[in-house]
């Protein structure tokens, strides 16, 4: 099994990064030979989406063999994705955003009506976010729903099965690895 963790924090030593580091040791120690890739996000080199639309008819972006492109392999190569962003403006980080939008014709097609067909049906994920709000407040004020539904729409898009969510909120107050947080941990890593 192919598990790509896709790392949107820029902290190396955040919540959201201590989250995903405690995820992968506890899906390791559950399923000894699960391969896991672990990509940071915020240090890939590439250009931005131009639009021009290129790719939905050759079937590859015009930046081709970029770090966007190479990730975007690994993205369709695997079986499992969890995909982790800090809530940034109540939605996923600019630079995770522009790494779906690099790879779009990977994730989306699109018959000649312009009807969107997902091209990544069978694979799950799991999304995981932090943010500083404090819960109800995350949740009233849109904050962590907004970035499980910008992250869930992309991947739904694609046909991926989202399995589990992970929210770290109020963070300013309580950063870091949690009791609570390192219990949701291991109750997803059981459904990977
Ligand atoms: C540019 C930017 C925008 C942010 N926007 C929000 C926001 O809309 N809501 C919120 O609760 N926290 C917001 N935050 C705070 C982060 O979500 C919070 O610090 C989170 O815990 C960061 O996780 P990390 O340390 O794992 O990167 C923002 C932080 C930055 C840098």
């Amino acid at each position: 099994m192919k598990i790509l963790i896709l790392n949107a924090s820029p902290k190396p030593l955040g919540t959201i990064s201590q989250m995903l580091k405690f995820l992968e040791d506890e899906i390791r120690r559950k399923n000894p030979s699960a391969e896991i890739e672990n990509i940071r996000v915020s240090s890939l080199k590439f250009s931005a989406c131009t639009g021009c639309m290129k790719c939905r008819s050759c079937g590859k972006c015009v930046f081709a063999g970029d770090d966007a492109d190479v990730a975007g392999e690994k993205i369709a190569s695997a079986d499992f994705l969890v995909v982790a962003s800090p809530c940034w403006w109540g939605n996923m980080t600019g630079s995770l955003k522009s790494l779906f939008d690099r790879n779009v014709f990977r994730l989306m097609g699109e018959s000649k009506h312009g009807i969107p067909l997902a091209l990544l049906k069978g694979k799950e994920a799991a999304i995981v976010t932090a943010c500083t709000t404090p819960f109800p407040f995350n949740v009233i004020c849109r904050q962590s729903p907004g970035v499980f539904s910008s992250i869930g729409e992309i991947l739904k898009s694609a046909g991926i099965k989202i399995t589990a969510k992970i929210c770290a909120s109020g963070t300013k107050q309580k950063p870091g690895l949690t009791m609570s947080r390192k219990r949701k941990i291991v109750k997803v890593a059981k459904k990977i």
